[in-house]
């Protein structure tokens, strides 16, 4: 049996709960590619601060690096932000563990996969009529370096102190409030882009899908130089991959129309972060959404369901597991456990068409009571139909 090395955080809030049932999922699936899933623990998030002192200890940091492969529950939790957070805003997890990993791991590409079967439209919140027969097919792959998330940090050091204090460029940490203005950086470089780009085309042709790019070309520097750049690309080395400008703001009404958004979706940091998140929840429930983070170069990863840590539900067995659960398959799959990462999608689809909801698809009208699970139960149907 090959062995797949996972470095594993289990997070804050209930993503441990949902992190143990995604595991044991994944591990017993790997087992059909004679894969044995090993994961050790690199803790992150409020729950590792008062054991290592920092919200991102620097043993879990490089450890995670080294092994080069993350599964990662989710980190923050309001509970924490409004105590300690308070007077520690620079330990808050959710920037400050995730933003340093992307970096160093140079993870450029956020797949976000949204699939939709037509036979579990009534869990979509948007019109049953609106999802196509054959089902809804969104590929989001968000560009996830540079911007408006690292302009700041990556510039700092390279500004005059003088300029730095008129443009208002400063680090998180050190807003008071106080400021005449306060500017935050954001910026795209040609050379990451097209890295970013050749990755999301090839994507697109394997899919035989077409390349949709969210751009605010009409407005933005950086958006018109985004477009030039994604027009040359595409005619040059993808003709035979159709491409889409779309406008971001009527983009974003298309997420209520899902028959007319297929293919592979692509856009900005700070934007698609907005976008894809809505566009899950109109097809059912953040609850699903699986994500993962890729360097197109090293294949380093990072895989992280973009559900949040339903602070609210820890300790009750009541979140919903799905969105880990399929951000395990996304895991396997990447490294190469294909069968393993089928069987899960497929098993997941199941439970739900034999109709078990964890509570927030749960709807009184239309579900049998008897079907409504919590954590664990959920994570049995779903094991119980893997093969
Ligand atoms: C996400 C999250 C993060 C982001 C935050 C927590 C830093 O919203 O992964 O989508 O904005 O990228
Ligand atoms: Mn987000």
């Amino acid at each position: 049996m090959k062995k797949l090395k996972v470095a594993l955080v289990e997070g804050d809030g209930a993503a441990p709960e949902m992190m143990k049932v995604a595991c044991d999922i994944m591990a017993e699936a790997a087992k059909l590619d004679d894969i044995k899933v090993i994961f050790e623990e690199t803790p992150m998030g409020w729950c590792a601060l008062e054991e290592f002192g920092d919200t991102l200890p620097q043993s879990s940091f490089k450890r995670a690096i080294e092994i080069d492969t993350i599964f990662f529950g989710g980190v923050g939790d309001p509970k924490f932000d409004d105590t300690i957070g308070i007077e520690r805003p620079d330990m808050r997890p959710e920037a400050h563990c995730l933003l340093p990993i992307r970096k160093e791991m140079g993870l450029l590409l956020n797949f976000r996969p949204m699939f939709f079967f037509k036979e579990l439209d009534f869990l979509a919140n948007v019109k049953p009529e609106t999802i196509p027969e054959q089902g809804v097919e969104q590929h989001w792959i968000r560009f996830l370096l540079e911007d408006s998330y690292f302009g700041n940090e990556d510039f700092i050091n390279i500004i005059p102190e003088e300029l730095r204090k008129t443009l208002g460029v400063k680090l998180k940490a050190d807003v008071t409030g106080d400021e005449e203005q306060v500017m935050d950086l954001a910026y795209y470089r040609a050379a990451t882009i097209k890295k970013y780009l050749r990755a999301a085309f090839t994507y697109a042709r394997e899919l035989n899908l077409p390349v949709i790019s969210m751009d605010k070309a009409n407005v933005m520097a950086r958006y018109l130089f985004w477009r030039k750049i994604t027009t040359r690309i595409g005619e040059e080395e993808f003709p035979d991959v159709p491409l889409v400008h779309q406008l971001i703001d009527s983009g974003n009404t298309m997420i209520f129309k899902p028959a007319r958004l297929r293919g592979v979706i692509i856009g900005g940091n700070e934007h698609l972060d907005i976008l894809s998140d809505g566009a899950a929840e109109a097809l059912g429930s953040m609850g699903l959404m699986c994500s993962s983070a890729i360097n197109p170069i090293t294949g380093a990863s990072m895989f992280e369901s973009g559900a949040g840590t339903a602070p609210t539900l820890a300790g009750q067995d009541k979140a919903n597991p799905i969105g880990r659960t399929l951000t395990g398959a996304m895991l396997l799959r990447h490294r190469r456990a294909v069968r393993g990462a089928k069987a899960i999608e497929f098993a997941v689809r199941l439970t739900l068409k034999d109709g078990y909801r964890t509570g927030d698809l749960f709807s009184a009208e239309r579900d049998d009571p008897a079907k409504l699970v919590g954590t664990i139960g959920m994570g049995e149907k779903i094991l119980k139909r893997l093969k």
